[in-house]
């Protein structure tokens, strides 16, 4: 009798935890309260809000929700990859939608390096190529889970953590990213550490890395 209360008692604990959890999950893209709310950038001096101003639902146009990409991007650049961005700015009817997408072109051997979308998790769906992708798990475990995707392959990308994307191919890829946010964010890793504006001190970052602190300028010149 005492130990099944106990067990009620857990359960419901449990159950007012997950419920707490899941409504915390929703803080990033808020749930929308109306159909859709298409971003405009008026009115000027208005109040924040988590989000765009939303468009006069009955000024809204089967434009608001278009948006089309030039494909395949392209990669002929450092790297020899090409993210095209399809969030808010390019579709004002995303926002408040907690959705955004982004299709990504490789060159053989082109790849998407490491980087982080602080306020999204990511699908990829591989249409064309192989594939090597990743992420890397945050302190202090740092464990990589990896893994090679061939074409109709899927694979997620937990929120915030760092990930990446290889070409090993010796053809062109072809990936379609779906991200939970509207506005999910890029943090390129190298461009943020060694290519930030103005720079990092160079002393700091070569402790931080443990460089020589003349690799550290190199690595500053290139980003
Ligand atoms: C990606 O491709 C588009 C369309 O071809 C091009 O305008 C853009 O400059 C490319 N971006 C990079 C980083 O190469
Ligand atoms: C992290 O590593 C520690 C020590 O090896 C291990 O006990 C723990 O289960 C690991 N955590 C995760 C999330 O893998």
């Amino acid at each position: 009798m005492l130990t099944s209360l106990i067990t009620t008692k857990s359960f419901l604990l449990a159950f007012v935890l997950l419920a707490l959890a899941s409504s915390l999950a929703s803080a990033f893209d808020p749930s929308p309260l109306q159909d859709f709310c298409v971003a405009i950038d008026e009115p000027k001096n208005a109040v924040f809000v988590n989000g765009k101003f939303c468009k006069d639902p009955k000024l809204a146009k089967a434009g608001d929700f278009y948006f089309s990409v030039k494909m395949p991007g392209d990669t002929n650049n450092p790297v020899g990859s090409n993210v095209s961005a399809v969030n808010v700015d390019q579709i004002p009817g995303l926002n408040t939608l907690g959705i955004s997408a982004a299709p990504i072109d490789f060159a053989p051997y082109g790849q998407n390096p490491p980087h982080t979308h602080p306020r999204a998790t990511e699908i990829l769906v591989v249409l064309e190529g192989t594939l090597l992708v990743g992420f890397v798990t945050s302190n202090p475990n740092n464990t990589l889970i990896s893994k090679v995707l061939n074409k109709g392959d899927v694979f997620v990308f937990p929120i915030g953590l760092v990930h990446f994307q290889f070409n090993i191919g010796k053809t062109n890829a072809l990936a379609f990213a779906g991200l939970s946010s509207q506005n999910p964010g890029v943090i390129t890793i190298a461009d943020a550490v060694f290519g930030s504006n103005p720079p990092i001190n160079p002393d700091f970052l070569a402790k931080a890395f443990q460089l020589d602190v003349k690799v550290v300028k190199d690595l500053q010149a290139k980003f």
